[in-house]
């Protein structure tokens, strides 16, 4: 190797040490706000879109969907979610809450936005994502629930608010399901 090549090498595993020094002492003297309220910088937030996005694409990729149009499983589905979702996704027509506007993610109003990817929905609700406050309802739910919620996620952005509430009325509202939340 010649000399060039060794100061080379050298300087560079310097710079890496030099860099992970800082790292530590930047996590050490408390640098980084993790206030929930104080937001991301741009780059940050980019960079955490990017990860998720590749992320639940890839793990998506092989899951076989179901047909989904069945009534009855829209209505099961349309039950859990009135029970478990709305505090964070809302609904059709519902007011805002107190806790949602201070949600660094905010969780995305389900309803007002496009029809996802079933695929990746069902993902997304099995395994929740990490550091978000979207839980993985997979330890609590068979695969058949969470595709009968999926089956309402595909519905729920054409709802009115009538429709919905009939839906979640025709589901008999799994009790187990109900959270005391905003109560
Ligand atoms: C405690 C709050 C909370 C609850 C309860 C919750 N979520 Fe979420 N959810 C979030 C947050 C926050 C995000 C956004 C995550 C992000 O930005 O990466 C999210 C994201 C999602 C997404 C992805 C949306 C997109 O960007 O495409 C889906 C789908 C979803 N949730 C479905 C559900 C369903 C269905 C339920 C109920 C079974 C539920 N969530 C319950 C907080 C919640």
């Amino acid at each position: 190797m010649t000399s060039f090549r060794k100061g080379m090498l050298a300087g560079a595993a310097l710079l890496i040490v030099v860099v992970l020094i800082v790292a530590v002492l930047a996590a050490m003297s408390g640098l980084y706000d993790v206030a929930a309220d104080s937001p991301h910088l741009a780059l940050t937030r980019a960079i955490i879109d990017y990860v998720r996005e590749s992320s639940i694409e890839s793990r998506a990729e092989d899951i076989k969907v179901p047909p989904l149009g069945n009534s009855r499983m829209v209505a099961a589905g349309a039950g859990h979610y009135d029970a478990m979702c709305t505090a964070c996704h809302l609904a059709p027509d519902m007011a805002d809450n107190e806790m949602r506007p201070g949600m660094n993610p905010k969780p995305p109003e389900l309803a007002k936005m496009s029809v996802g990817d079933p695929a990746e929905q069902f993902w997304i609700v099995k395994h929740g994502i990490k550091m978000t406050a979207m839980p993985a309802w997979g330890p609590t739910h068979t695969d058949e629930e969470i595709w009968d919620i999926v089956a309402f996620l595909q519905k729920l952005p054409k709802l009115t608010p009538a429709q919905y509430r009939a839906l979640v009325a025709a589901s008999g509202k799994p009790d187990e399901d109900r959270m005391n939340m905003g109560h």
